[in-house]
């Protein structure tokens, strides 16, 4: 058993910067399953949300943000985040992280400040079209560089140790977690007081997705099997522009791209946003992924397409260099030609639940990032807010932390079980585990993406049940293996996401059923809330997770 301080899971902004600014205080062990810059965060294009022009103000991003919510955001959550953005940024920039600037009219040096999707104003601080890899890069070499941190690169978080687990007479908390060594391949137990949840996102759970193929929802899952309060997963956000090419399926089109002027084109080569919203191709994704969906849908056509070509290639390139060069590799010209897009599963604006400090209802575990849901985003988040609010609830989340737990010597020493797994490998067996994760993926796209019916759900959830039997059988009886981990907490969250559309009776923001097409707000303007032990759907699931 190893004892740290402080124990982050995940390596995304939201998980460095907590490692960064606790690891002045402690020790800290940044457990991440794949190599540290395996994640969401190394992945985002458009930028970070941020006043930082004259022409706007805090209270014109909070409109915004409240705006693309569909009344679910909490707004004293949205101030606090909007207003602490600037702070957030210069500590980002005096880790090394460089934005792009430009030479005013008047000759001076200002930000280059992107525009996306719902914005009444340019605020997106970007650094060219790869500002996830800048932020992850400096961020993770200032961890690697901190002599507090220990970086447990390939150690997969299994399960989440409390002292109900323990069998404790002792007030609910976590105390730790147990961790596969992916190297050794034996199960390690992590002991600390003061465990935070920074695991992103689950977009691999459907068949297009722009994620990673790390976002498959372990931390949601980990939290919701602890016993911690798990909020609105039926808003999954369908990305409008992901890359329709078969040899680049994950490709993100930078909202970015329609910041720029980029239009939204049918097969026919007409612009059909004009169709759906006043601000057409820069309307709030929600508006623009169902606007495609139905025009693929009507015309028959595989995609639509995403028209740049009115700026010149100098332009594309220079400003957003990656897209340029990976749509050039596939035979795409930006220059000359429309980019084929079609929407895809983007980000999980739901999450475990928590204040604005990151404080979930578990004691002892904190969550900040996309895993967590502070009531920033609401039913839809707004276009690049999502790092920034990484960054400020993990600032926020350590100051709570040394409030709640002080460090005040050793931790208390528990007897905490070494884990005990099955022992049997069976390589036929793995064949089952693929089929199950695509059987996942492929439902939760048919019949659980962007428009949704109460038919659909329920077949859904019936499906999942079954491959929810398998996946234990197989969990209890063989070796953890990564993917066996990775179905295990698929099938987890994949079920939520279910549960929760399943109860909203009603449409808002992401989460659109033709059998309840209208926004209730009388009955309907509150979050969904799940919790292990309490959901029909989830019941199964409760005995089957004996542990
Ligand atoms: C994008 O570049 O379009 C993604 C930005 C975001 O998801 O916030």
């Amino acid at each position: 058993m190893r004892n740290f301080d402080f124990i982050v899971i995940g390596s995304g902004i939201a998980g460095l910067s907590f490692a960064l600014r606790a690891s002045k205080r402690g020790t800290v062990a940044i457990v991440t399953k794949r190599q540290g810059r395996d994640t969401n965060t190394a992945w985002a294009q458009g930028g970070v949300a941020c006043v930082k022009s004259d022409e706007d103000s805090f209270d014109l991003h909070i409109a915004d943000t409240l705006d693309a919510g569909a009344g679910l955001c909490h707004e004293d959550v949205v101030r606090t985040i909007v207003e602490e953005g600037p702070e957030a940024i210069d500590a980002l920039m005096n880790l090394g992280v460089r934005f792009d600037t430009r030479t005013s009219k008047s000759g001076e040096m200002e930000w280059d400040l992107g525009r996306e999707g719902g914005h009444s104003k340019r605020r997106i601080l970007h650094s060219k079209d790869t500002t996830g890899r800048e932020i992850e890069s400096k961020l993770l070499q200032a961890a690697r560089d901190s002599p507090n941190i220990q970086l447990l690169e390939h150690f997969f978080a299994i399960d989440l140790i409390t002292t109900a687990k323990l069998e404790l007479e002792a007030p609910v908390r976590c105390v730790g977690l147990y961790a596969l060594n992916e190297e050794t391949h034996e199960v390690v137990t992590l002991r600390s007081d003061r465990v935070i949840m920074t695991t992103g996102g689950c977009g691999r759970v459907y068949l297009y997705t722009t994620n990673p193929k790390v976002a498959t929802g372990d931390g949601v899952a980990m939290a919701w099997r602890a016993g911690a309060e798990i909020a609105n997963m039926e808003f999954i956000q369908f990305h409008p522009t992901c890359l329709f090419h078969p040899q680049k399926k994950s490709f993100l089109i930078s909202e970015a791209v329609r910041g720029e002027g980029g239009v939204l084109i049918g097969a026919d080569g007409k612009e059909f946003m004009d169709r759906y919203d006043p601000r057409k191709s820069l309307a709030p994704r929600d508006i623009v992924a169902r606007a495609i969906d139905q025009e693929i849908k009507k015309t028959g056509s595989q995609c639509v397409f995403l028209d740049i070509t009115h700026k010149s290639r100098e332009f594309i390139q220079d400003r957003f260099p990656n897209i340029y060069e990976t749509c050039m590799s596939l035979d795409i010209d930006p220059a000359i030609q429309p980019i084929p897009v079609v929407p895809a599963a983007h980000y999980q604006c739901g999450g475990v639940r928590t204040d604005v400090n990151g404080a979930t209802s578990l004691p002892g575990l904190w969550a900040a990032g996309e895993v967590a849901c502070t009531g920033l985003h609401g039913a839809n988040r707004l276009a690049s807010n999502s790092l920034l609010e990484g960054v400020v609830v993990a600032r926020r989340a350590v100051e709570n932390v040394l409030e709640t737990m002080p460090l005040s010597g050793p931790p208390e020493d528990f007897e905490v079980p070494e884990w005990v797994s099955g022992n049997v490998t069976d390589v036929d067996e793995l064949v089952v585990i693929y089929h199950n994760w695509d059987e996942i993926r492929r439902l939760m796209w048919d019949y659980v993406s962007i428009v949704r019916t109460s038919k659909r759900l329920h077949r859904a959830a019936t499906r999942l049940q079954n491959l929810q039997r398998e996946v234990q059988e197989f969990y209890w009886n063989f070796k953890v293996t990564t993917d066996l981990l990775e179905l295990r907490n698929l099938v987890d969250v994949a079920s939520m996401i279910v549960e929760s559309a399943s109860r909203r009776q009603e449409s808002r923001g992401l989460h659109y059923t033709l059998d309840y097409p209208e926004t209730n707000d009388r009955d309907w303007k509150k979050d969904t809330v799940v919790a292990r032990g309490e959901d029909a759907c989830l019941s199964l699931f409760r005995e089957a997770h004996a542990f």
